[in-house]
């Protein structure tokens, strides 16, 4: 009997790929989505994908009785839920910090009602490595202090990080693996999925696809006066797809019980920092595109550089990243250029 996940956010960035992968594990998925930050096309290209399009649901995780209603009809046949429906732009949350609280927390405050109420037992979060801020060791490993993470979205992830582990303590039955991502760029490479940035791209890399494409005038590169070998910010740059790989572990670890403690994180990297300007030349290099890009002043916000200890995730997942930023820059390309009709 094939077992059944919930994925919330399930039209979104990652949790697209991430159904893609689920379906082709073997599992059956039902998607939840408020299409805030996706659309519900998504779900027939998961079709196209896979040759099974997933069951998706409009629904709003903040609406409590939405969310009664949807788990009192389903909730006995989940058998887990991978939740990743949240807002998560770093700059949006500065400008809008009571929505990204109240979305955030709401969203998983009545989910974990849910889960509890239909006893739902194994649940996979998605974190970010916002919660370390500046780390002061590099690498980053879970078990570094976390730092006060510099935006409302990045502690609205710490916090729900504490929500999960004080639940697991009360809800004995619940398991919880928490994935804390670094940065993920790229997409499928089918190019029927990928990111879909509402309005002006905040993260690098689809600034620097649409750039490419003539869609933006050129590229703001924030700062090159940080204490790195090129002056500008490092980062740990995953391709999607193995960010979407890394979920599936996860899953299997808790569906199979093999997890240690019932609430556990994980950073999912590749282990390599790569530098703004190290990200321009990679996206050249696969696309043969010369990128415009003038530099301007750093952004409020930013971290100066941060990569991942990924020895745990690699240990206790059986999972490490396979793809290069090469890879992904080529299927961002890709997919940028079949948005726009295939130039
Ligand atoms: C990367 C680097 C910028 C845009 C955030 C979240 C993280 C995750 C990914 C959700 C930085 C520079 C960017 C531009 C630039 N999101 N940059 N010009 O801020 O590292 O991480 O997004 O999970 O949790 O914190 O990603 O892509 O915005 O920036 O120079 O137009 O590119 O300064 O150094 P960030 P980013």
């Amino acid at each position: 009997m094939k077992k059944k996940v919930l994925v919330t956010g399930g039209t979104g960035f990652i949790g697209s790929h991430t159904v893609v992968e689920l379906i082709e594990n073997g599992y059956e998925t039902i998607l939840i989505d408020n299409l805030h930050n996706s659309e519900a096309i998504v779900a027939q290209r998961i079709g196209d994908i896979t040759g099974v399009v997933p069951q998706l649901e409009i629904i709003d995780m903040r609406d409590k009785a939405a969310m009664g209603k949807f788990f009192a009809m389903q909730g006995s046949s989940i058998d887990a839920v991978i939740h990743f429906a949240a807002f998560k732009s770093v700059g949006e949350s500065a400008r809008k910090p009571l929505d990204y609280y109240y979305n955030n927390l709401v969203s998983l405050l009545n989910l974990l009602e849910e889960t509890r109420k239909h006893g739902i037992k194994s649940l996979v979060f998605s974190s970010s490595c916002t919660v370390y801020g500046q780390p002061d060791k590099l690498p980053v490993s879970e078990v570094s202090p976390l730092k006060p993470a510099m935006s409302p979205y990045g502690r609205t992830k710490k916090i729900c990080e504490d929500i999960l582990a004080d639940t697991v303590e009360a809800v004995k039955e619940l398991k919880v693996v928490s994935l804390r991502y670094f940065n993920p760029i790229g997409a499928h490479p089918s190019a029927l999925i990928g990111e879909l940035p509402r309005g002006i791209p905040e993260n690098l890399v689809p600034f620097i696809t649409q750039t490419a494409i003539g869609i933006r005038e050129e590229l703001k590169v924030y700062g090159d006066d940080y204490d790195t070998p090129d002056g500008s910010c490092i980062r740990d740059y995953i391709h999607v797809v193995d960010l979407a790989k890394a979920h599936v572990s996860a899953l299997h670890r808790l569906v199979n019980n093999k997890n240690k403690t019932n609430f556990e994180v994980f950073n999912i990297g590749t282990g390599k920092g790569v530098s703004v300007f190290e990200a321009i030349e990679s996206f050249q290099r696969v696309s043969g595109v010369k990128l415009k890009y003038r530099i301007i002043g750093r952004r409020s916000g930013d971290i100066e550089k941060i990569w991942a200890d990924t020895s745990l995730a690699n240990s206790e997942l059986g999972w490490k990243a396979e793809s290069t930023v090469d890879d992904a820059m080529k299927t961002a390309w890709e997919w940028e250029k079949s948005l726009r009709g295939g130039k």
